[in-house]
């Protein structure tokens, strides 16, 4: 089981409310898209669910146990592309388990049992500033998932992609998060990007955030039915 509930959680930052009474749930195995207006409080509230920092209110459950304020529980990419210039693919995907005090061999071995399904075999060796925009994004998720496949946290991790890099990068991440049986929590400003990959969608208000609203999405939704929920998430972006 790899769930995460977020209960009614609020925080301010320097006199200003970014998070507004935040109720939410990634269920196991669930694809969850979280949609909101620039600057409304995104990577707070994957701050916040990291354990990273603490809301003033509220709490994070993750398998039924309260881990408000603590880390090591889920996966996260955050909104920059934090690769190590100075560090080859091999290392830059390998460190959170040499964080964690594997071994350096056994944890090249761990990246190079994974490097094919991310499309990164033969390129271990190369520098982040070798490799294409999309190839990067791969290795930071790679090393995403090298700390956990169960749970993971991703911001924005396409938004810096060319339309068609990212569209593929759209059907090989929802692929993969399918065999990994991965519960993800993505955060995007992008309604095609959301309608593409989730199962669920929130969308947030301005800031503070909070929940404006919630949809269910399967793979039967038609054209049509996307489209006009397309024109309904719309609506309360504006
Ligand atoms: N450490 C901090 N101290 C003070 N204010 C902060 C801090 N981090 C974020 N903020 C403020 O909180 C608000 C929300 O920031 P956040 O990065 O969570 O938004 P976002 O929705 O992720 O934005 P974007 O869509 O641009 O990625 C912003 O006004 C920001 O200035
Ligand atoms: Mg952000």
């Amino acid at each position: 089981m790899s769930e995460v509930i977020v209960e009614k959680v609020s925080k301010t930052m320097d006199d200003l409310q970014v998070i507004a009474n935040i109720s939410l749930s990634v269920k196991n195995g669930e694809f969850v898209v979280i949609l909101g207006p620039s600057g409304c409080g995104k990577s707070t509230l994957f701050h916040i669910i990291s354990g990273l920092i603490m809301p003033d209110i509220g709490r994070v459950y993750i398998n039924g146990s309260d881990w408000t304020g603590k880390t090591g529980q889920v996966g996260y990419m955050q909104q920059k592309d934090l690769l190590l210039a100075s560090k080859n693919v091999q290392t830059n995907i390998a460190i959170p388990l040499l964080l964690k005090g594997e071994e350096t061999k056994l944890a090249y071995k761990k990246v190079q049992e994974n490097l094919a399904d991310f499309g990164l075999k033969g390129f271990e060796n190369y520098y982040p500033r070798e490799l294409s925009g999309g190839m990067r994004q791969r290795a930071a998720l790679l090393r995403t998932f090298m700390f956990t496949k169960d749970i993971l946290l991703l911001d924005e991790p396409f938004a810096s992609l060319d339309a068609i890099t990212r569209r593929k990068m759209h059907l090989w991440l929802k692929d993969l998060c399918i065999s990994y049986n991965s519960s993800v929590l993505f955060i995007t400003h992008d309604i095609e990007e959301a309608l593409m990959l989730a199962d669920r969608i929130y969308v947030l208000s301005n800031r503070p955030a909070s929940v404006k609203a919630e949809f269910h999405l399967n793979l039967h939704n038609s054209f049509s039915e996307k489209e006009l929920l397309k024109i309904k998430i719309l609506s309360l972006l504006e």
